[in-house]
């Protein structure tokens, strides 16, 4: 479908976000683009439809070179539609008009053709009962499912999606994402700039990392999640299933945190007891415990790392030693009711309950305590 040949894009400002990208794209290919920002995945979009072509190098769609001088670029752009995060549909025009209106104006359809395609294409996408509605009217979810019926009016022979979900409330990332699904699975050429790398994963046959001005590693989703090759695809796999975050004060804002964990929980697709058993024994350590029992300033550190099946929660907290494992499974132990107000019988059983494998390390030169904890579907629950 496309062949890029060594192209580079560089704008006014000197900047050169891509620099001599080479790769194929064929018909019916699901490509998921990734990487760091500002790394070019947009610009890459960009020049595919001519919307602002590259500075040098060339670019073939079907054997055409679209580069080429005095290039009909708007016949281009019906072919390879786009969709964009902030949906970019006419606020004064409602959903169907907002479809009818390229079909009319580009394809010289007739209003009554266009919409019929409108109102068979709002069906596709779940929306037919919205046609009268103005984008104000309509969620985000909504207003993005009428913008992809939008661009498929144009019976477009490839589809770019730049970061179409990142704007929405995670409510209604899945309609969204639902309607791509079935347009991939329909055969559709799509390449889509994603961080949903649960989404990625499902939909893709491939998955372009990008880095470095080029398509830096490609291959299939098993290839660049499981097996990257090179050594800033690598950084970027291991980074995208880590949390890592400084406790400096007892203040410290859980809740900020409790939603960074649902956002990388989000983006594992995982809602399984391992996240519940994860967020509780967060709070369970540095909340109840650590927060008790550390002298001030209190300095913790904590890093989760997201597994297949597990969570491993690594806890570091400075000072005296103070070995953990031994006081909850010590604690663990004691009466809740010999002193009701004691309450670290009960979370140290709370503790024992949610981890799968705890173990303990003291760093002698570094004066600090590490902690990790194995989280799994289910505790050891020997409480
Ligand atoms: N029109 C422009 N003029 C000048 N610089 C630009 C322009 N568009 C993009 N850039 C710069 O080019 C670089 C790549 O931008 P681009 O938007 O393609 O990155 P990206 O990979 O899509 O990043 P993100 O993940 O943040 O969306 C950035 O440094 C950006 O500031
Ligand atoms: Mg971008």
């Amino acid at each position: 479908m496309f062949r890029i040949e060594n192209i580079s894009k560089k704008f006014d400002g000197g900047i050169e976000p891509i620099h001599g990208l080479s790769v194929i794209i064929n018909k019916g290919d699901v490509i998921s683009l990734i990487g760091p920002s500002g790394t070019g995945k947009s610009t890459f979009l960009r020049c595919l439809n001519l919307l602002d072509p590259p500075t040098s190098g060339d670019i073939f769609y079907k054997g055409e070179r679209i580069t080429e001088k005095g290039y009909d670029f708007t016949a281009h752009r019906q072919k390879v539609g786009m969709v964009f995060q902030s949906f970019n549909l006419f606020n004064h025009l409602t959903a169907i008009e907002n479809i009818m209106m390229p079909q009319e104006k580009l394809l010289h359809r007739s209003r009554q053709e266009a919409y019929d395609n409108g109102m068979r294409l709002l069906e596709q996408v779940g929306l037919s009962d919205r046609s009268l509605q103005y984008p104000g009217q309509l969620s985000g979810g909504q207003k993005q499912r009428v913008a992809i019926a939008r661009a498929m009016a144009m019976d477009p022979e490839v589809l770019l999606l730049d970061e179409p979900t990142s704007a929405l409330d995670p409510t209604m990332v899945d309609e969204v994402n639902d309607v791509i699904g079935k347009l991939a699975s329909s055969g559709m050429t799509i390449l889509i700039v994603t961080h949903d790398m649960a989404f990625a994963r499902t939909i893709s046959n491939r998955i372009f990392y990008m880095d470095e001005g080029i398509v830096y590693e490609e291959g299939s989703p098993v290839d660049i999640f499981e097996h990257p090759q090179k050594q800033k695809t690598i950084q970027f796999v291991k980074k995208m299933f880590l949390l890592e975050e400084t406790i400096n004060s007892r203040d410290y804002d859980f809740s900020g945190l409790t939603k960074k964990v649902y956002e990388l929980m989000l983006q594992m697709k995982s809602f399984g007891t391992v996240w519940n058993n994860t967020v509780l024994l967060m709070e369970e350590i540095i909340q109840n415990l650590l927060f008790s029992l550390l002298k001030d300033p209190v300095r913790i550190h904590l890093r989760l790392e997201c597994k297949k099946h597990s969570n491993v929660l690594v806890i570091e907290y400075g000072g005296d030693e103070l070995d953990l494992v031994s006081l909850i499974n010590e604690k663990a132990q004691s009466s809740i009711e010999k002193d009701p107000d004691d309450l670290l019988p009960l979370t140290a059983r709370l503790i024992r309950g949610y981890a799968k494998e705890m173990s303990y390390a003291r760093q002698e030169r570094e004066l600090r305590n590490c902690l990790t904890v194995i989280v799994g579907e289910s505790g050891t629950r020997k409480s």
